[in-house]
């Protein structure tokens, strides 16, 4: 299994560009289950995660290719002419490796009326459930039973209808789920207490494209009119906020210097607004973001909350930040039940934390050291190498297969801005 070694003590110092965003790519390729003709997709990262939605469209009978230009074509055929079943069945095996598999079941849902898909089961941030997903999808017509570890959906009389859906709590890929199922339903669906992630409203953007009309974009009230047919369309997918995020961080731990090309930086204003805090100094442009940092970062107080708040995947990250801060911070997790694994193994690189509950208090230390480390899950391992980057000395990171999922080609970026890093088989 590779590992990553990092020596630390150098200062971020260069440019890179951001790839495009893991959280738009998976819903949105998804969505080429909706259309019989072509989906054409660019700025696709090359993710593991992104190779697994691939295989799984293949065997929902979508014929998957990418061109000279590294774009993503997907094209899910139509049930043929003799109407043979379409495929719809997502397997255990392909699911439980990638959570976000559960993004195929509004779409087969709705254009197949059928979908047979695995439970994904929890992972090392939680149990995450899906029963927000089954909830909304039976209210808009869907028969549903839960049978072993398989989700069972029939619509009777093949199409699902519009309705009025409340998410207690806000789901990213519940209303994902939901935005699609609704766009060949009949009639009018709404959504109330929508998540409002950028990547949420990358997926609208696409599928009003496609021909679907959705409105109330940005907001927590969706409204999604149903139609008959979507058509095939050319989409570029939104830049990764949390990898944009985690660069930042890595440049303000080691007081130094990036610039990010290819972002958005109206999609991480919690995370600017917070590393300005700490001392950092940033400026903006259209598409790109420069931070310097001079001084020891100031320890920070954080709360996890949906979109526009300070986001879940970026709190191991600030969570490194605050290790070596000057001061004492509070770090609180409100969106997972299990969102600290990386405590443990930051501790053993010499962090002073406390953990009560879904909240975590970072006295900060003057150095962190090196040490043999494993990563758990993608962001805390992203933490785990943000925390080499500082430490005294080599801290091997192990099982950084979870680091692949999310990060493209993690040790050239930072080798590129100056970090001493590589990759061991
Ligand atoms: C998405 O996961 C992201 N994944 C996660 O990113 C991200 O951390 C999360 O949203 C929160 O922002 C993708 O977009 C592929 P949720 P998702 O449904 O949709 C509870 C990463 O690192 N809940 O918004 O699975 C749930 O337990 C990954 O890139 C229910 O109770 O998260 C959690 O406490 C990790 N029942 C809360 O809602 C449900 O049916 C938010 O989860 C669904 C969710």
């Amino acid at each position: 299994m590779d590992k990553l070694i990092i020596t630390g003590g150098k200062k971020i110092d260069g440019e890179i560009v951001i790839s495009g965003a893991k959280n738009a790519a998976l819903p949105i390729m998804a969505a080429g289950l909706l259309a019989s003709e072509s989906l054409i997709l660019s700025n696709v990262p090359h993710l593991k995660d992104v190779t697994t939605m691939m295989e799984l469209l293949g065997l929902l009978d979508a014929r998957l290719t990418v061109d000279e230009n590294m774009e993503i074509h997907i094209d899910s055929a139509s049930p043929g002419p003799h109407n043979q079943t379409p495929k719809i069945h997502a397997p255990y095996e392909l699911v439980k490796t990638m959570r976000a598999s559960i993004l195929v079941l509004g779409p087969l849902l709705t254009r197949f009326g059928k979908a047979h898909v695995s439970l994904p089961g929890g992972c090392a941030i939680g149990s995450r459930p899906v029963d927000l997903h089954i909830k909304a999808l039976q209210r808009m017509g869907a028969n549903i039973i839960v049978e072993n570890g398989y989700i069972c959906c029939d619509v009777p009389g093949g199409r699902l209808h519009g309705a009025d859906i409340y998410f207690d709590t806000v789901t990213v890929t519940g209303t994902e789920n939901i935005i699609m199922a609704a766009t060949l339903a009949k009639g009018t669906t709404t959504i109330s207490n929508a998540a409002r992630e950028p990547e949420v409203t990358d997926l609208i953007h696409c599928l009003n494209a496609m021909g679907a009309r959705i409105s109330g974009i940005n907001t927590s009230t969706l409204i999604i009119e149903g139609v008959e047919k979507l058509s095939g369309t050319k989409y570029t997918v939104i830049p990764d906020r949390i990898e944009a995020g985690t660069y930042l961080i890595a440049a303000a731990i080691t007081r130094g210097r990036i610039r990010l090309k290819k972002v958005v930086p109206s999609t991480l204003e919690a995370v600017l607004k917070a590393l300005e805090k700490t001392g950092a100094n940033i400026t903006c442009g259209d598409d790109w973001i420069e931070l310097t940092m001079s001084q020891r970062p100031k320890a920070i107080d954080i709360q996890t909350a949906p979109y526009p708040g300070f986001p879940t995947d970026m709190q191991a990250q600030i969570m490194v930040l605050n290790t070596i801060a000057e001061g004492t911070s509070t770090i609180v997790e409100n969106i997972f039940e299990n969102r600290f694994m990386h405590v443990q193994e930051l501790a053993r690189m010499g962090a002073n934390i406390q953990l009560h509950g879904n909240t975590a208090i970072c006295h900060g230390v003057e150095k962190l050291t090196g040490a043999p480390v494993m990563a758990t899950d993608l962001r805390a391992s992203a933490g785990l190498v943000l925390a080499g980057l500082i430490a005294e000395g080599k801290t091997c990171i192990e099982r950084i297969y979870h680091i692949d999922r999310g990060y493209e080609r993690i040790e050239e970026k930072l080798f590129q801005l100056n970090a001493n890093i590589n990759r061991q088989a």
